[in-house]
């Protein structure tokens, strides 16, 4: 392998991983990448040009997807419609990237015989109880909530089907939630450190009870490295951190971090069908490819997260008043 296909490396965790391959392997990349309002050419300023290119289009577009697989050694296919609250608003964009996209791209990679990687989320598995130990496993059984994971846990069976069907060399990993720089304000730790920057309160779905299992997107890209480089063909991959935290935490340790008192937030509408729970079992990753996470730590992963939107305004300032007249509108 030495050029690498990252779809939709312009966005948050595809342009973590593609920093974090420039830095730590030889390979070259080629994003492709449409540059919906989620993706920011900006995500991938400083990276040395002889290495990585940038290809503006659609993973769903037959010919480009063609013509981009085969000149690859290997697709990492993260490009997605990825956000909950807009499925619920506008499910339309997520069949179209998810599912169209995804199945487009595997027919390329079925033409030219690519080694692919598939990129979803632990939100193909629902969701579990607040008073219950129990995390996901790859053998939990698919029990999607919204269009968002409905579409992501459609393309995770195409995939799977490829395998089977047509002896297709994928792998596929499902990862918890991601934090870290470049991560669109609209999602929720990036949207309450701008709103505490600009002096708006944060502002909590329902009563802040539902549980994300926090992951650095640093450690979510070694994993799918991991994957792409010794995981088995047909194979699904958990990747996760134990990093369980509720959302009334993590607004805490905002405020906290800032220098704002504990209690300044707003409670807010909840999110439809909002999933209580999500916990990954890795030990599959961690036993079987020797993976471990670098960041253990959640406040200070945090903390140097705030000093990045502190420090790169310019980056995230054009999406914020956008993001805000979105979610002003359903009540966010
Ligand atoms: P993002 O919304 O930040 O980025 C998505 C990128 O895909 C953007 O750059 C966008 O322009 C591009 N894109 C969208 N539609 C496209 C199309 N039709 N053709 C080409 N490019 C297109 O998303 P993210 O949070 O970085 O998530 C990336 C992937 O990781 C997704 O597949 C998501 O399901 C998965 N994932 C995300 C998380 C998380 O916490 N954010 C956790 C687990 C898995
Ligand atoms: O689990 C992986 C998934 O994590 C990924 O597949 C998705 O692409 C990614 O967006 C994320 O989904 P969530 O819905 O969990 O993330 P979000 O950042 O939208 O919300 C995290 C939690 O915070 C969720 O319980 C809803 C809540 N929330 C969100 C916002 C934007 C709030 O309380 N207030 C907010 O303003």
């Amino acid at each position: 392998m030495s050029r690498l296909l990252v779809t939709g490396g312009a966005g948050f965790i595809g342009s973590n991983f593609v920093h974090y391959v420039v830095e730590h392997t030889e390979y070259d990349v080629t994003v492709l990448d449409k540059l919906t309002y989620a993706g920011n050419e900006a995500s991938l300023a400083g990276l040395p040009p002889q290495r990585v290119k940038l290809v503006v289009g659609d993973i769903a577009d037959e010919d480009l997807a063609d013509s981009m697989v085969a000149e690859a050694d290997a697709v990492v296919h993260y490009a997605a419609e990825s956000h909950n609250d807009n499925s619920l608003s506008d499910p339309t964009p997520f069949l179209h990237t998810n599912i169209q996209g995804t199945f487009t791209l595997l027919e390329a990679a079925r033409r030219h015989a690519t080694r692919f990687h598939h990129v979803s989320t632990d939100e193909v598995y629902g969701d579990l109880k607040l008073d219950d130990s129990a995390k996901f496993t790859p053998e939990t059984p698919y029990n999607p909530s919204s269009p968002y994971s409905s579409t992501k846990a459609s393309s995770d069976l195409l995939v799977r089907a490829w395998v089977r069907s047509f002896g297709l060399e994928a792998t596929l990993s499902n990862c918890s939630n991601n934090y870290g720089p470049r991560q669109h304000v609209e999602k929720f730790i990036p949207r309450q450190i701008t709103n505490v920057i600009d002096g708006v309160r944060p502002r909590l779905y329902g009563k802040g009870e539902n549980v994300r299992d926090w992951i650095h997107a640093d450690d979510h890209s070694s994993g799918v490295l991991a994957v792409l480089e010794r995981g088995r063909t047909g194979e699904t991959y958990l990747i996760g951190a134990d990093g369980e935290r509720n959302n009334l935490e993590v607004v805490r340790a905002i405020l906290s971090e800032m220098g704002k008192p504990a209690d300044a937030f707003d409670h807010v509408k909840d999110r439809p069908g909002h999933d209580m729970r999500y916990a990954i079992d890795a030990s599959k990753l961690r036993e079987e490819l020797g993976w471990e996470p670098g960041f253990t730590d959640f406040e200070i992963g945090l903390r140097d997260t705030i000093d990045w939107y502190r420090e790169n305004e310019s980056w995230w300032r054009g999406q914020k008043a956008e993001a805000e007249a979105r979610y002003a509108k359903v009540g966010h």
